[in-house]
């Protein structure tokens, strides 16, 4: 996997964590077509990489996302008719649809504007921590559209009726605070600290077991459609489908629980390392 100078998605791996950024600072990086393809090639080269354990999508410049590219993406592929628009939409979706099942964790990392079709990999991603100056907005109305792209979905998935509303209807934004209050982002730290925080969560998730997390991830994302019995039914069938993956792992975070009395599951993970991770 190699990035070029003018790459449109910069990446890099730190100490397990890839750290994958929209890159076109000069158009708030907004998702052109190209952007779209470029990403899904380089989330899809990290997915199975064996020194990655969490992705964190992030931007370069002041923007996190403005959305989706209005010449490139509408303009340019409206003018192609049909085909062209059901092409783009197709390869903005794909990599949206990676992410919210990708095999490893995932952290929006918003640094600033986060607007419309960014909030497909803003809710993809599995958790979100965002600057406080950050500002988030469905701005779509304010250009003549409908929040679309699952940005409406979005809306109404994490926040309430009314908010989701007024949020879709006025196209007013709100800063990262009001966002972490409106359960949009998990928490909005100052800017100058939101690395650091991220980086803390990162390290945090890479101390547990990989094959569980990824379990856990995608039931809660399963859960959520579902009766509370095809929920325990569920989860029964997907805790022993993990099984089968990494049978040992639970055995040792029983072991060094009730054996050695090495940690408390309560408070922290188990050693993974001890089972040779
Ligand atoms: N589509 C296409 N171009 C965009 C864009 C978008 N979504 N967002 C920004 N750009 C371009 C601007 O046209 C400008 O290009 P230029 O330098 O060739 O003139 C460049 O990026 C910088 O944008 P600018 O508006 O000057 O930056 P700003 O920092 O003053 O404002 C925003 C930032 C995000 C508030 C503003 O760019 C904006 O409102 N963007 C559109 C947001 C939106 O509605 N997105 C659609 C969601 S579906």
């Amino acid at each position: 996997m190699s990035q070029t100078a003018a790459d449109v998605v910069s990446f890099r791996i730190e100490g397990r964590i890839a750290w994958v950024a929209f890159n076109r600072p000069e158009k708030r990086n907004c998702m052109s077509p190209t952007l779209n393809r470029r990403m899904l090639e380089v989330i899809e080269d990290l997915e199975f990489h064996d020194e990655v354990g969490v992705l964190v999508l992030t931007g370069e410049g002041s923007a996190w996302s403005a959305g989706m590219d209005l010449k490139e993406y509408f303009r340019e592929t409206e003018a192609r008719g049909l085909e062209g628009v059901r092409k783009s939409q197709r390869e903005a979706y794909a990599w949206w649809k990676r992410l919210r099942w990708y095999q490893k964790p995932t952290i929006a990392m918003v640094n600033g504007w986060c607007f419309g079709g960014g909030y497909g990999p803003l809710f993809a991603c599995d958790l979100a921590f965002a600057a406080e100056e950050a500002q988030f907005g469905l701005s779509e109305i304010n250009w003549g559209i409908l929040p679309g792209g699952g940005a409406s979905k979005v809306a109404a998935e994490l926040l309430s009726f009314r908010r989701a509303m007024y949020h879709a209807m006025t196209g007013e934004t709100v800063d990262g605070r009001t966002a972490a209050e409106w359960g949009l982002v998990n928490e909005a730290v100052p800017l100058s600290g939101l690395k650091a925080r991220v980086t803390e969560v990162a390290e945090l998730l890479l101390k547990k077991n990989p094959v569980a997390l990824k379990a856990t991830k995608d039931a809660i994302r399963r859960v959520r459609e579902m009766t509370y019995e095809n929920a325990e039914d569920y989860l029964i069938r997907a805790q022993e489908a993990a099984n089968s993956f990494d049978n040992e792992g639970r055995k040792h975070g029983i072991s060094q629980f009730i054996d050695d009395k090495s940690y408390k599951p309560g408070l922290g993970a188990y050693d993974l390392s001890r089972q040779g991770r």
